[in-house]
């Protein structure tokens, strides 16, 4: 079992250990006084763990009442954010009354953002059971969801008062949905920490189980994680390192409709990134090598059908643009990213060399 503090606008732990799940209302105690409890869930996850934690938090003496939602990126819009408000106030919570969130990415993002709009704010506690929510989503405070136009373009800054992170849960995960994960393990490497990122390119999903690697693997992303965002929470500089990859990720995510899921785009956009600013020789080749040699490793597809026209477009509305230009995250080796702002005529030439280039 592991712990990591977050030390944001609020001050909150990660705890990361096998066999959380049921012992849930006992965590969740030690945050939150005897109140209301929405447990907030999409209907597979619901219908895998809602009982097991239901049963816990009731048996800690709460008053817990379920909103359920379909699940897949696409329910992250403001309808579903509207049913859940609604839900809310039917239920009568009030602000000392919480909001646990249970279960991937999308979860953690719109229950935590509905936690951010109820009542101008009420507390909420995530319960990741997907690796990328466990190693990125659920922690730093990012809650949102998505518009028409794009990717988590609607959103507050709103930090959970704990996480509780039941690896366990992981390894039954569908492959497709663990390498969702898998690739911001991989982008936390590269940002920050070239041992992780070793770590992974000498093992495979296999391997990271048989030799019980997850817990500190999930324990490294989560500390890189909380010294970012503990030095900048509202993503006004070194945080946009997290985003590597994530440009041109969340322009082909959009780009499929969201058939691509965010882990799988997010590897295409850092082998892109990586490969286009060798090219322009403002990277090492050397990192745009070892990004595509640890994503074969897993099997990751390395290229998508969109034309650079297609990402160009689809990538303007990236919150990390102002005006004409446009902050990149950029390899300097494994382990140190910079960021480099660059003018969007340059950003395009980027993109199209990174669709053609290959290593
Ligand atoms: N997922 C990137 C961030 O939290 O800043």
């Amino acid at each position: 079992m592991r712990k990591v503090t977050v030390d944001a606008s609020i001050k909150y732990d990660v705890w990361i250990g096998s066999g959380l799940l049921e012992r849930a209302g006992a965590y969740v105690s030690e945050v939150f006084p005897r109140c209301k409890l929405c447990v907030v869930s999409d209907d597979t996850v619901y219908g895998l763990y809602g009982e097991t934690v239901i049963a816990s938090l009731q048996d800690a003496g709460y008053d817990v009442c379920v909103f359920t939602f379909a699940a897949g990126e696409r329910s992250k819009n403001l309808d579903t954010v509207s049913a859940l408000l609604e839900f809310l106030a039917k239920e009568q919570l009030t602000r000392t009354d919480a909001i646990v969130a249970l279960g991937g990415g999308v979860t953690g993002d719109f229950a935590g953002f509905a936690a951010a709009c109820y009542l101008r704010g009420i507390p909420f506690a995530q319960i990741p059971t997907t690796l990328l929510a466990a190693v990125d989503s659920s922690v730093g405070g990012k809650t949102g969801v998505n518009l028409t136009s794009g990717k988590n373009l609607a959103g507050a800054f709103w930090q959970p008062s704990l996480v509780l992170c039941d690896y366990s849960l992981f390894e039954s995960l569908e492959a497709d949905i663990l390498l969702d994960g898998i690739a911001e393990v991989i982008k936390y490497g590269v940002i920050a920490d070239e041992e992780l990122f070793k770590v992974m390119a000498s093992n495979d999903v296999a391997s990271l189980f048989e030799n019980n690697l997850l817990e500190q693997v999930i324990e490294k992303c989560v500390t890189i994680k909380s010294n970012i965002v503990s030095e900048d929470e509202r993503d006004t500089g070194k945080r946009q390192l997290l985003n590597f990859g994530h440009t041109l990720g969340h322009a082909i995510e959009r780009c499929s409709n969201y058939e691509i899921s965010h882990g799988h785009a997010v590897a295409i956009g850092m082998l892109y990134m990586s490969r286009a600013a060798a090219q322009a020789g403002l990277s090492p080749e050397s990192c745009a090598t070892d990004i595509e040699a640890v994503l074969k490793k897993y099997h990751f597809a390395r290229s998508c059908n969109y034309s650079a026209d297609q990402l160009y477009e689809a990538a303007l509305i990236d919150k990390k643009r102002t005006g004409n230009s446009i902050t990149l995250i950029l390899p300097d080796r494994i382990g140190c990213c910079r960021l480099e702002k660059v003018e969007l005529s340059l950003f395009r030439e980027l993109v199209e060399n990174g669709v053609r280039y290959e290593c």
